[in-house]
């Protein structure tokens, strides 16, 4: 459809009334509205990616993205869906200094051509915590949701239509008052960008990761911010990721304490399945006990797994000690992360204190993350509406 009709059905349907006889200055609220959401449709539609060529991750851009301002006096701006563009920043504004969130989920396209959302809810609920302890406005989930239902919808077309996938979708908000000291911020940006991405596996393989383990890098602390989806945690980790690449390593994996606790695998959660010391079969993965981000793919696989009832589902603190006793006596079947990138990925390899450890999980089969991605998969792909997916 062109984007001159599209841009009409939309007015129809998304411009309020009130918007029209007030204008956006007018608008002001402690919260933003769906409602009130304004449209404008680019008239310089972008090509869309060739389906058959791989999709980099988070390099295409589709044509629109959400945008809403607020400012401590005003409170929040009339939301806006708008042609994707480039900010206008003040190089002082806090955002670029310190005061910084984001989120990460995925919108899939079903047989039946339906575009849904995986648990956004749970998305919500994290973006409101980080904006919260980052002292950035307090924002209505239900609303926010909304307004990117609404931008993927205007967006749908940009959907990959192959069950191997999806599209992105990016909400950040940063602090922008245009000062250098650091307080909390009398102005801010909310705004939600959408990126088509390919398959993190390609073909149906799934292949594993080797893992620096050096508990000289540390992630997250006790009392710090690791469980909070906030810019800072992510900079300062990509010097660890090359170092694990120069050391032959894929990814790090992030112990903590002075008992080399295993927290996180890259920007993953961490699951071991093996037969624990008492003999018990089991899926283990460290409880959030505030180091660790609560991942909305980790919360899925303890769901699911509890659901089955077949092995025991526990979470608890795990350490080096205790998987290096396990992988000498032969109890471990399967480490891997979880995360919306790549749902579930096996590890194959763990580097530590000089020893290359190696992983069975690629000889158990590996069963259990199969298990898990097929699941994952007829829920996110599926086409009766699993009460884990928001249809768009
Ligand atoms: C540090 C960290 N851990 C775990 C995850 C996995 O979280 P999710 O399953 O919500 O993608 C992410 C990704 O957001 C992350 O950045």
């Amino acid at each position: 459809m062109a984007a001159a009709a599209l841009g009409q059905i939309w007015a129809r349907k998304l411009l309020p009334v009130s918007w029209l006889l007030c204008g956006p200055r007018r608008y002001a609220s402690s919260n933003f509205k769906a409602a009130d959401l304004q449209l404008e449709i680019t008239r310089e539609p972008h090509e869309k990616p060739d389906p058959s060529k791989p999709l980099a991750f988070g390099k295409n851009f589709t044509d629109h993205m959400l945008m809403v301002e607020w400012t401590e006096k005003k409170g929040w701006g009339q939301p806006r869906i708008q042609p994707f563009q480039n900010l206008m920043l003040h190089p002082a504004c806090s955002g670029l200094h310190y005061s910084l969130l984001f989120e990460g989920m995925k919108a899939f396209k079903g047989s039946d051509q339906q575009v849904r959302l995986f648990r956004p809810w749970l998305n919500m609920d994290r973006m409101l915590r980080s904006a919260l302890r980052l002292c950035l406005p307090s924002f209505d989930k239900v609303e926010l949701l909304e307004c990117i239902r609404r931008l993927v919808e205007v967006d749908k077309d940009w959907v990959p239509d192959d069950t191997n996938a999806s599209l992105y979708v990016r909400p950040v908000i940063i602090g922008n008052e245009p000062s250098l000291g650091v307080a909390r911020s009398s102005q801010a940006l909310l705004f939600v960008i959408l990126c088509p991405v390919g398959p993190y596996f390609p073909g149906d393989a799934v292949d594993p990761v080797s893992l620096l383990a050096d508990p000289t890098f540390i992630r997250a602390w006790v009392g710090g911010v690791g469980d909070y989806k906030v810019g800072g945690n992510y900079g300062p980790t990509v010097l660890v990721q090359e170092e694990a690449k120069k050391r032959g390593c894929e990814q790090v994996l992030w112990l903590y304490g002075p008992d080399h606790q295993l927290t996180e695998v890259g920007t993953m959660n961490i699951f071991i399945y093996w037969t624990y010391e008492d003999g018990v079969l089991e899926l283990v993965t460290p409880s959030l006990d505030g180091i660790i981000l609560p991942g909305v793919v980790r919360q899925s696989l303890l769901d699911l797994a509890r659901t089955w009832g077949e092995f025991r589902v526990v979470e608890r603190k795990i350490t080096m000690k205790e998987l290096l006793r396990a992988l000498d006596e032969g109890r471990v079947r399967e480490v891997f992360g979880s995360g919306t990138a790549c749902q579930v990925c096996p590890v194959h390899r763990i580097v530590y204190q000089g020893k290359h450890l190696h992983i069975p999980t690629m000889e158990n089969g590996p069963e259990l993350i199969h298990r898990f991605l097929k699941e994952l998969r007829a829920i996110q792909y599926g086409t009766g509406t699993h009460e884990w997916m928001l249809p768009v």
